[in-house]
């Protein structure tokens, strides 16, 4: 593949915003999402995360803040995963469409704020996954929020991942202080040399 359109990440195939049908896709919608538009470093760390500390097959799993769906896509296919990928914007439905397509697999969109979910549909997944969902101040107190929530008999594992900005890191530590949770570290190479933190709650 053309590296300029897209990048393969352990089998996945991600496009970059100059992929024809990309393009295709955003001239035909109201103006793009400022945040949904690039292949974002948190979601290739994941996607790393997954591979070492596989899904057990067939789990549900809410990937928050989805953008154009590459984590979602990535556990759909790896691990048949059944996936709802949600975000605040409906415009990237058609770009996490194109992503499972090109893929093949199947994911399911959801075009909604994640501070709605409630306890009920929270505690339904088996793990929920955030890239690159926590790096502005009002997004703290809906994410620590969704997490409060995630309180049921078989509360879902956290993941959520970010290169370690202020946000993150008050999540972080209103978590670590509040919950069962840790922060993790990972170092990768691929495209270049990067570091993301993991705030990490496991269910079992
Ligand atoms: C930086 S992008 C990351 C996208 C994706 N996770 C990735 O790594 O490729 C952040 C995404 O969060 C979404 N978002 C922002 N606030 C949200 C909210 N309150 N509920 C759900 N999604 C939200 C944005 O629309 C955007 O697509």
């Amino acid at each position: 593949m053309n590296p300029m359109h897209g990048i393969n990440h352990h089998g996945i195939t991600l496009l970059r915003a100059a992929d024809p049908r990309v393009r295709r896709i955003r001239r035909s919608l109201p103006k793009a999402s400022a945040h949904g538009n690039k292949i974002w470093r948190s979601s290739l760390a994941i996607m790393d995360y997954f591979i070492d500390n596989p899904l057990p097959a067939s789990s549900r799993v809410l990937d928050i803040g989805c953008g154009w769906g590459a984590v979602a896509v990535h556990l759909a296919k790896h691990f048949d995963a059944d996936v709802t990928a949600l975000d605040i914007d409906p415009r990237v439905e058609l770009l996490v469409k194109l992503h499972s397509d090109i893929n093949n697999c199947r994911v399911n969109f959801s075009a909604r704020d994640l501070a709605t979910l409630d306890s009920r549909e929270i505690n339904s997944y088996h793990t929920i996954v955030g890239a690159d969902i926590c790096f502005w101040d009002a997004i703290v107190e809906p994410l620590f929020n969704l997490i409060s929530r995630s309180n049921g008999p078989k509360p879902p594992a956290v993941l959520i991942a970010d290169p370690g900005r202020p946000p993150f890191w008050e999540l972080a530590e209103r978590c670590v202080e509040a919950f069962d949770a840790e922060v993790i570290s990972r170092n990768s190479y691929i495209p270049r040399r990067a570091q993301t933190f993991f705030l990490r709650i496991e269910n079992e």
